[in-house]
């Protein structure tokens, strides 16, 4: 069944949603054939796929690539793609207009837009151009200089209501889910009682209407070691090594390839011979 955002927004206090990243075709095809309900091109390509220390260098034309390898791999899930560091942070026109990319070149079906109250314009004018927003808070990768750390956030008291007044904004403004990560549990669980859209946790409990994971995370390829949050569901990485190294080895002692991963050819004898 195709996932929507009608579907999405229907599942709250029915079925909890599940959500994976994936950034390239192969990835998309494993994930959709899952029966995952959403997939995420996330902004954590920089650090997984590009290699860099934090998602800020990530750019439109980085997303806009692997969102469109992704959406040609993806049937059934629905397809959230990323807005990159300072494509909704300048102006409503360049949100709107950057979010619009993500959507005609990258084939999204909807974008995620981190941050609170103070981007309602941005979210009331993509949602009113038809863009679905999925809204991102508590730890908001993006503002990492600002915050200083990966770190929980929502612990004090006036984080928490923070938390609550912006979840209650973008709601207000159009958001058809939020992302909740690395916020408390109990406070996640608050959060989406409240809310009448569907909470998305990474870090947050199980208190959240569903959950999202970084696939490399979730597979033990990802940077070591893993977040607390992270459930290894298989160590996928230790496989890949280890044929790796089968490989490797049987290259070298001349294992692979063996007599069946070979082509013949009619009168190999005496053509070869007849070749000058
Ligand atoms: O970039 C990303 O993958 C994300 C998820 C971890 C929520 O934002």
């Amino acid at each position: 069944m195709k996932n929507t955002v009608a579907s999405f927004r229907a599942a709250k206090g029915r079925q909890k949603l599940s959500m994976l990243t994936a950034y390239d075709y192969s990835m998309a095809r494993l994930v959709d054939e899952s029966g995952i309900n959403s997939i995420l091109v996330g902004d954590s390509l920089g650090m997984v796929m590009l290699g860099y220390k934090n998602t800020l260098p990530v750019s439109m034309e980085d997303m806009i690539r692997h969102c469109a390898a992704v959406a040609r791999g993806t049937n059934n899930a629905l397809l959230i793609c990323d807005m990159p560091y300072l494509s909704s942070q300048i102006s409503v026109e360049q949100t709107l207009a950057n979010a619009g990319r993500l959507i005609k070149e990258g084939q999204a079906e909807a974008v995620k837009l981190e941050g609170g109250a103070d981007f309602c314009p941005e979210i009331r004018a993509l949602v009113r151009a038809s863009i679905p927003v999925l809204g991102h808070l508590g730890l908001t990768p993006q503002s990492l200089n600002a915050l200083g750390a990966y770190r929980v956030q929502g612990k004090s008291m006036a984080q928490a209501q923070k938390l609550l007044d912006d979840a209650r904004a973008v709601q207000d403004a159009g958001v058809f889910g939020l992302v909740l990560e690395c916020v408390p549990a109990a406070l996640a669980q608050r959060i989406s009682r409240e809310l009448e859209i569907p909470t998305i946790g990474i870090g947050a409990g199980p208190g959240c209407d569903g959950q999202v994971l970084v696939w490399q995370d979730m597979l033990g390829l990802g940077q070591e070691p893993n977040a607390k949050f992270v459930r290894r569901f298989a160590e996928v990485g230790k496989i890949m090594r280890e044929a790796f190294q089968a490989y490797d080895q049987a290259v070298k002692e001349g294992q692979y390839p063996a007599e069946e991963h070979c082509y013949s050819m009619e009168q190999e004898a005496e053509l070869l011979e007849k070749l000058n």
